[in-house]
């Protein structure tokens, strides 16, 4: 099957299946306490911040989606269009498909056409670093978008359960990446899809010198489940095993303060199942600096809803952010949290101190400002 209609085929899926819901992003157990007088007007709630050295009107990514094929230009216009009024920052697909057939190309350019003045992020699947992609694949990928950042995804999951799957992933993918930052220009983003950053990535991570991370952590869509599907209607013995496996991966909150905890100073965005902005604003206050979401964008966008979802949802994080006593970003970042449940119970166990990590994430902020 060709990339491009894999990338079909994901979009039918994720669109009419079901592929979410299995496991949660634990993010109902953090609660943002209530201020009676939260000191400021409603109206004076400011969201506004730079992303990769852009202004955008809130903290907000369109996490990376689609391209590869004409019908996907379509939506990539669409989502970019979103980008553009709401002044977010907006990712594409894979581009791997148009690094090696020059004739797929528009279906991404069209993002930075239509998404002149936000930030735009290119991808490329950490496989294709194992198997050979290096500085020059990279700087196709930047040049074709004019790119301010570049993610490139980890789907481990997703590979080994994919009839065609490429689970490709040795320790070299990060220092050969770590070469590749010296001479890019912009800054690489290490991404998950799905199943989250762990501590232990992070610090490994960070050891080589990476400070963008974006979790994309359990909650939200599954491709576990988009690889089942695929491989139930093939007959593929790998779909059964995929059923075990549905709600596998370290829940967004859980992965946020995993990675915030190990890399203070780096950029975060905390994504993977965000689905309303008071779940955007949980994870800015837990330790993100930016929120990603997908699948929902998706889905308004495709069914010409997505001006009201967006505004629904920057309501939501406005209305959070007032209601917990936060006037903008930064002190949204510090404002006082509970951690109950489950969440509590994963970080305990994972050797994090609440006390001392809600302190730090609180005054490690003002970092790598772009
Ligand atoms: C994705 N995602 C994705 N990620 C990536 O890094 N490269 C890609 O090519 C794709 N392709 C893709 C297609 C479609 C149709 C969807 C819905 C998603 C994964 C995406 O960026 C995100 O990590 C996950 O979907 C989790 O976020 P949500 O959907 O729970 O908000």
């Amino acid at each position: 099957m060709s990339i491009s209609n894999r990338k079909l085929e994901h979009l039918e899926i994720t669109l009419y299946e079901r592929v979410e819901g299995f496991t949660s992003t634990l993010l109902e157990d953090v609660k943002l306490v209530h201020q009676a007088l939260p000191g400021f007007d409603f109206s004076d709630v400011e969201l506004s911040t730079a992303l990769f050295g852009k202004k955008v009107d809130a903290p907000i990514v369109i996490s990376g989606m689609t391209g590869g094929s004409p019908e996907l230009e379509i939506v990539n216009r669409r989502l970019a269009e979103l980008a553009s009024k709401f002044r977010i920052a907006i990712g594409v697909g894979s581009q791997r498909a148009a690094i090696e057939r020059e004739d797929l190309r528009r279906s991404f350019a069209v993002v930075r056409e239509v998404a002149k003045d936000v930030p735009v992020i290119g991808n490329v699947g950490a496989p294709q670093i194992a198997k050979g992609y290096g500085l020059k694949e990279l700087m196709a990928a930047v040049q074709m978008i004019e790119a301010d950042a570049i993610a490139v995804h980890f789907n481990p999951a997703q590979e080994v359960f994919q009839p065609e799957g490429e689970p490709h992933y040795g320790l070299s993918i990060l220092d050969k990446l770590s070469d590749v930052s010296k001479d890019l220009g912009v800054p690489i983003i290490l991404k998950e899809t799905g199943c989250g950053f762990s501590r232990e990535f992070v610090r490994l991570a960070k050891s080589k010198g990476f400070t963008y991370f974006d979790v994309e952590g359990a909650g939200g869509t599954s491709w576990v489940a988009v690889e089942m599907i695929r491989g139930m209607r093939r007959g593929n013995w790998k779909a059964e095993a995929a059923k075990r496996f549905l709600d596998w991966g370290i829940p967004t909150a859980a992965s946020i303060v995993e990675a915030r905890s190990e890399a203070p100073n780096a950029f975060i965005i905390g994504s993977g199942g965000i689905r309303n902005g008071l779940d955007a604003a949980k994870t800015i206050a837990l330790g993100a600096d930016a929120v990603g979401l997908a699948l929902p964008v998706l889905k308004a966008a495709e069914s010409g809803r997505g001006d009201e979802f967006f505004k629904v949802f920057i309501f939501e994080m406005k209305v959070a952010a007032f209601l917990s006593g936060s006037k903008d970003l930064r002190q949204l970042k510090a404002a006082p949290l509970v951690i109950k449940g489950d969440l509590l119970n994963w970080l305990t166990q994972r050797g994090i101190d609440l006390s001392t990590y809600l302190k730090m994430r609180g005054t490690a902020h003002e970092r790598l400002l772009r």
